[in-house]
């Protein structure tokens, strides 16, 4: 039984990028939804319905054990119904959807200095209170006694920049600015880049934020707790098959996706498109 890798398109290959390099003897399949993304400027019941079917594909079509969605909007908008509605019609105590944000929340008391943290995300993303539940939870768990404030910010227009491969460019570094300034105001000493894309502009955003200011990006961090969480699940562990391979599927007809692999993932790859829903 595979990993299923599940993101709104293709940016989730940021997070797929360590989750091979940590763990690299699995077997995964990546699905991007790009056909229909952006998913961040959508309403909750349509990221939830499409975030479904995709899961839905993953564990009937392509034999998945295990899902991480490793897309922040569906993280924060669709996965605790996912998990409390869905999975159970599945009928298997043994298949598993996670998403990224506890993992991140998690590691937020070990990495702030000041409790001080800025947040960067798609609208859906920080219309949600997943970040600042599972932030407080876990700050509440390791620091209990100090404070801890959460400033977020949508940026939606980083997603098409990035895509146009426009990193550099004058109107993405303008954009920067505009976006950070209010969460500069408050001197936050901790900047999690809560978008799937976001991490390639991670120079750019630390540069403004200034040195006081970390930058932390998902992938990492999702792929060490991912590691760790099988190390404690040996029964789940036990069922994922260990032959190496990657299958990467998409909604789309899949040249925009492959050509945008290579930027996202660091190789090229040749994605299959797929129907879903
Ligand atoms: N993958 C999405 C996320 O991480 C960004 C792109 C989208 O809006 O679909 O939130």
């Amino acid at each position: 039984m595979k990993i299923g890798v599940f993101d709104s398109g293709v940016g989730g290959l940021t997070v797929f990028k360590y989750l091979e390099d940590v763990l690299p003897n699995y077997d995964y399949v990546y699905l991007g939804d790009n056909l229909r993304a952006p998913y961040g400027g959508r309403d909750d019941q349509t990221i939830y319905e499409f975030t479904r079917q995709a899961v839905d594909y993953l564990f009937q079509k392509e034999n998945c054990q295990l899902i991480i969605l490793a897309c922040n909007t569906a993280s924060a908008s669709a996965l605790r119904r996912l998990q409390q509605e869905y999975l159970p019609t599945l009928n298997d105590p043994h298949k598993r959807i996670l998403g990224i944000i506890i993992p991140i929340a998690e590691a937020v008391p070990r990495l702030s200095k000041k409790g001080k943290i800025a947040l960067i995300g798609t609208k859906a993303t920080v219309k949600a209170a997943t970040y600042d539940d599972e932030i407080a939870k876990a700050w509440g768990a390791v620091r209990p006694t100090e404070k801890m404030y959460l400033y977020k910010e949508a940026a939606p227009l980083f997603v098409p920049l990035v895509e146009e491969g426009l990193l550099e460019n004058r109107a993405t570094k303008f954009l920067a600015r505009q976006y950070l300034r209010p969460l500069k105001k408050y001197r936050p000493d901790t900047l999690l880049l809560a978008c799937t894309h976001y991490p390639l502009l991670a120079d750019l955003l630390a540069g403004i934020m200034g040195k006081s200011c970390r930058t932390i990006l998902p992938g990492p961090i999702v792929a060490a707790s991912l590691a760790e969480y099988l190390q404690r699940h040996t029964e789940i562990d036990e069922l994922l098959s260990k032959g190496a391979s990657r299958r990467f599927l998409c909604t789309a007809p899949p040249q925009a996706f492959n050509n945008l692999s290579s930027r996202f993932l660091g190789y090229g790859v040749a994605a299959e498109q797929v129907l879903v829903g």
